[in-house]
């Protein structure tokens, strides 16, 4: 049974009738009772028998009696003592629902007389009716999105009971993110809403379970409860998210084609399609990096599709992108860094750059004929490059600064007993493991320089001319060579002229061939040998020259007639000159030499003189005996030649008969 607190005239006459059970007449003369429901079997309402002014013992020989319109056996009279009290529970809100008045009319019949009275049995009102909400849990689907003092309404509960007992407060379970919201009329019941007080974010609570509790205000005060499920509906408002902030990643400049660069992770807290990536390259990608890399939408595979080269770039920043399927769409990006590592992949390159080429054999040591310079793309060891020449000699590699190298002359030169052609092959290695190797050849031409005379083949000739050798004759080819090249070797035959006027005049000498030939007249008799000083110059500059001799011998020839010279003769010889005396003192001679120039001198036959000879080449002529008049000259000279013995008759008087060998000269002597 409820005391209300509430001060009042009315309330505390209610009070003293619950207390007392002590009834009254309304102003109609209607007994009036009050009741709260609920009340137990015979809990007592009232004296209703006295208060009607009946007697206890008529009540039974009056036919004593109550009839409830409808009321059925709520309440009952004990016809003993007069008093009504409770038959049956009695439901305030089942008999009345929510009218404030609720009360059982009693009808009171009595016979004898009729007598028929009105009762009034107020129902009065007990807490016995919780809160109730209609349902056991109320749900809310609530985008995320909502803007703080939203609001949503909750349907509130319903008590059954009246007045303070059914006077309602709400309470909500703590939470950041709602508060209730009440708001009262006097007339209407309470309208509640959720208000919201945060922003929500599906992402950190995707649910929210809010218990709302309804009080009346009994007492004591009854409770109902609901569920408020609150489902936090997700909104596009997460960008993906990279699960690093960048990707480092190295590779081989060798790797292959289609590898798997890297996996990109991303994670979008938003659900359905608004947590869907799609992943991409950003925007202006430069070419090379769309040359050179795939990336897969979906997987987030960053796979290489061309070919790396340390050398042409040594890393690659590709921004990449994650968009998801929202609308609009939230997106975030992210670096991935590729880093390309050295592979020894590139063999060394040689550069020559000729310094002194052609190089002149006189060149002195340590002279730079080129500059090597070596260069190796590849870095590092990679790109530690090692020069070497063969043949080792004469040239040698110096190096004069990393990867630059002087080729300079390690050892004298000589294009004549070396070579003109020096083919040098100059190998550069590098540090990589396997190496590589780079070559180049290199021709060096050695410039002749003219330090090589002319040599004849002979330094004397010896040569035998015949004196009558006719004018043009060939006496000498003189040869010489030179073993320098180009002008150096041209030669240019000349006389020394050291040579004597007489020698020069005799012989002419062809320049260029070295053909010596007879030019003058030669003429043993007059010289025997002629030393030729011959020289050969070559076009060198400075020239140099060579020299050798021609020796000339000249050959006789029988070309001299023997002369006969009579000294003395004393003509004419008498008859009677005793025999043996000397008439003339005759001597002979002949210019040729050798056999040519040996003479013999005889008589003609028949003649009366005696030839006697007194020393080479000189004779004395004999006195004859006969007569000399008789004595005849007869033949004219005679030509020369053959072994044919003939006498030559000088004038008729004396012929002289000269033997050479092989032929002979004939003179006439004068008489
Ligand atoms: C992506 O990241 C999530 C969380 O950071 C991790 O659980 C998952 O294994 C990662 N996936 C890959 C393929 O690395
Ligand atoms: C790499 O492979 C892909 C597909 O296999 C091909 O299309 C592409 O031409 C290749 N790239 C190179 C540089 O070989
Ligand atoms: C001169 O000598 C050289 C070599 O010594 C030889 O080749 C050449 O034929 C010679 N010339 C003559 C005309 O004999
Ligand atoms: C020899 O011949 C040359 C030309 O053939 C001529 O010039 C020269 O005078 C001649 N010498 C003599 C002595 O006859």
């Amino acid at each position: 049974m409820l005391f209300p607190r509430q001060e009042g005239k009315g309330t505390l006459h209610l009070l003293l009738c619950v207390l007392l059970l002590a009834a009254w007449k309304t102003g109609s003369g209607q007994v009036h009772y009050s009741v709260p429901e609920e009340a137990k079997h015979g809990t007592f309402v009232g004296r209703i028998a006295q208060d009607l002014g009946l007697e206890l013992a008529e009540l039974v020989p009056r036919l004593f009696r109550v009839a409830s319109k409808g009321h059925g056996d709520f309440l009952e009279v004990n016809l003993q003592n007069g008093i009504l009290f409770v038959n049956s529970r009695i439901d305030r809100e089942e008999l009345c629902g929510q009218n404030l008045e609720c009360s059982i009319h009693l009808e009171v019949i009595v016979d004898k007389p009729l007598q028929v009275f009105h009762v009034e049995v107020e129902v009065k009102d007990i807490n016995d009716n919780p809160p109730v909400f209609r349902a056991r849990e109320q749900r809310f689907f609530i985008p995320e999105s909502r803007l703080v003092d939203s609001r949503f309404p909750i349907e509130g509960a319903a008590d059954e009971d009246i007045g303070t007992n059914a006077l309602l407060t709400y309470t909500l379970s703590p939470s950041d993110y709602f508060s209730l919201d009440v708001q009262a009329s006097d007339e209407l019941s309470k309208s509640l809403s959720l208000e919201l007080r945060k922003s929500l974010d599906r992402e950190e609570t995707p649910e929210l379970h809010l218990l709302l509790t309804a009080t009346d205000g009994g007492k004591p005060e009854l409770e109902g409860t609901v569920q408020l499920l609150i489902t936090v509906l997700d909104v596009n408002d997460n960008a993906p998210l990279f699960a690093q902030a960048g990707y480092r990643v190295h590779l081989l400049e060798s790797t292959a084609n289609g590898t798997l660069v890297t996996t990109l992770n991303a994670s979008d807290a938003d659900e359905g399609v608004n947590g869907e990536i799609v992943f991409s390259f950003g925007s202006d990608v430069p070419l090379n990096i769309q040359k050179n890399f795939k990336i897969d939408s979906s997987s987030g595979e960053i796979r290489l599709i061309g070919r790396l080269d340390y050398e042409e770039t040594k890393s690659y920043e590709i921004q990449v992108k994650a968009v998801d399927k929202g609308n609009p769409p939230m997106s975030n990006h992210c670096k991935v860094l590729v880093k390309v590592l050295d592979v020894n992949d590139n063999a060394p390159q040689l550069a020559i750059t000729p310094l002194s080429l052609p190089v002149r054999e006189d060149s002195p040591l340590g002279t730079v004929i080129a500059f090597v310079s070596v260069s190796d793309r590849d870095s590092g060891v990679y790109g530690q490059v090692t020069c070497s020449v063969m043949p080792p000699i004469p040239f040698k590699l110096v190096s004069t600064f990393k990867n630059y190298y002087s080729l300079v002359l390690d050892s004298a030169l000589d294009r004549e007993s070396d070579t003109p052609e020096h083919h040098l092959l100059i190998t550069a290695v590098d540090g990589g493991k396997p190496e590589l190797t780079g070559t180049t050849q290199v021709k060096i031409t050695i410039l002749d320089v003219n330090d090589n005379a002319p040599e004849f083949e002979r330094s004397v000739y010896k040569v035998s001319l015949f004196e009558n050798a006719p004018n043009g004759t060939l006496a000498v080819i003189v040869n010489a060579s030179d073993l320098d090249e180009g002008v150096n070797k041209d030669i240019v035959y000349s006389f020394n002229t050291d040579m004597s006027a007489d020698t020069l005049s005799k012989f002419h000498l062809d320049p260029v061939s070295g053909y010596i030939s007879v030019k003058g007249n030669i003429d043993f008799e007059d010289t025997k040998l002629y030393e030729i000083q011959v020289d050969a110059t070559d076009k060198g500059n400075p020239p140099m020259a060579g020299h050798c001799t021609v020796l000339v011998e000249i050959l006789d020839v029988n070309d001299n007639v023997p002369e006969l010279v009579i000294k003395s003769l004393s003509l004419p010889v008498l008859e009677d000159t005793p025999l043996g005396t000397v008439l003339a003192l005759i001597s002979v001679s002949d210019r040729d030499s050798g056999a040519n120039g040996q003479l013999t001198c005889t008589l003609s036959p028949h003649v009366p003189f005696k030839l006697v000879s007194t020393f080479k080449n000189y004779y004395s002529l004999g006195a004859p005996k006969t007569d000399l008049m008789a004595f005849s000259p007869s033949l004219p000279p005679g030509p020369i030649g053959g072994d044919r013995e003939e006498q030559l008759n000088v004038d008729g008087d004396i012929s002289a008969k000269m033997l050479r060998n092989g032929g002979y000269s004939g003179i006439g002597l004068n008489s």
